[in-house]
């Protein structure tokens, strides 16, 4: 692994397996009485999310705690962002103070490869725009083997508004580095203008994709980004792409229904398939803690020494 994480095609499918492969001990200490190890003592993070977050920032904070790091509590919304401070200079002003690494989620594409110029810290991408949101792929690759075992030649279906979707995007290229064929579902509306390097097949009809699939990946309708309504109803779209129980009834025995969150129950998951065992979100959300320490401690542990049971 390089100094950044900041979309799965770098990191590539070596990378992602290493990935992988160390979470398995972050799940073991994260299961201890006191999951803590000293494996980042003197090592400064620091967050800048200018978009909304609760999992993925949460989820951060309680590694980089794990691993016994200095935290910077940096808000975007009570600091000098908003008295005009350019992006530029906010990111000088804490790489100044001795940062080891900035995990950034921002609304425009491409800004993490932007402050990387601009810093000597590592830098992690926790979403930029539509773009990518490569933790969220490894916690969901993760989540896959873990509960299935490998993910070469797996079918996943990721369901609903793929367009704007920057998990969309990392988990495409994740789940297909690691073997898995993928078939992207929803209305016209919602997919991307062009697939054109897409390495998956596309579907608008989810009844037909269902019975094949090892796992349904399903998206929320995200609003934010649309200026135009792209669905004729709420009602309408969750009668076409919606998981509802209905749908779970065609699903092979030991298939997953999976979710990034934030879910809304009711249009793209009916309420009661969200809390069937098959439905793993608890697990992503937990798995992501692990993995996010994995990927600080490749980045920013090297010398220090593996945080082996006991220790
Ligand atoms: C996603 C995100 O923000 O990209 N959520 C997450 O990080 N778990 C998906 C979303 O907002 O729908």
């Amino acid at each position: 692994m390089t100094n950044h994480l900041l979309s799965i095609e770098e990191l590539g499918a070596d990378g992602i397996r290493e990935v992988l492969q160390l979470s398995h001990t972050f799940v073991e200490v994260s299961a201890r009485a006191i999951p803590r190890v000293p494996a980042l003592r003197g090592k400064t993070l620091a967050w800048l999310f200018y978009e909304d977050s609760t999992r993925t920032r949460l989820s951060f904070e309680t590694a980089a705690k794990r691993l016994s790091a200095d935290t910077m509590n940096f808000s975007v919304g009570s600091s000098s962002v908003n008295k005009g401070e350019s992006l530029r200079d906010t990111v000088e002003t804490i790489s100044a103070m001795g940062v080891d690494c900035i995990v950034v989620r921002h609304g425009s594409s491409g800004v993490p490869w932007r402050i990387r110029e601009w810093t000597d810290a590592s830098v992690i991408n926790a979403g930029d725009g539509w773009h990518q949101h490569p933790t969220q792929a490894l916690l969901d690759c993760f989540t896959i083997e873990q509960r299935l075992g490998p993910l070469d030649g797996r079918h996943v279906a990721i369901v609903g508004d793929i367009k704007h979707s920057r998990v969309a995007r990392s988990n495409v290229e994740a789940f297909t580095a690691l073997g898995a064929d993928v078939t992207l579902v929803g209305p016209r509306t919602l997919l991307p203008p062009s697939l054109d390097g897409w390495p998956c097949k596309v579907s608008h009809d989810l009844d037909a994709v269902v019975p094949s699939a090892d796992v349904v990946y399903l998206l929320r309708m995200q609003n934010e980004r649309m200026n135009e309504a792209l669905v004729p109803s709420m009602r309408e779209y969750s009668m076409g792409y919606g998981m509802t129980m209905e749908r779970v009834g065609a699903l092979a025995d030991h298939a997953l229904v999976m979710h990034p969150g934030p879910m809304n129950r009711g249009v793209e998951i009916a309420p009661e398939v969200a809390d069937l065992d098959r439905a793993v979100m608890v697990d992503q959300v937990r798995n992501g803690v692990a993995v996010r320490m994995a990927v600080l401690y490749l980045l920013l542990g090297s010398g220090v020494e593996l945080p082996v049971e006991g220790v």
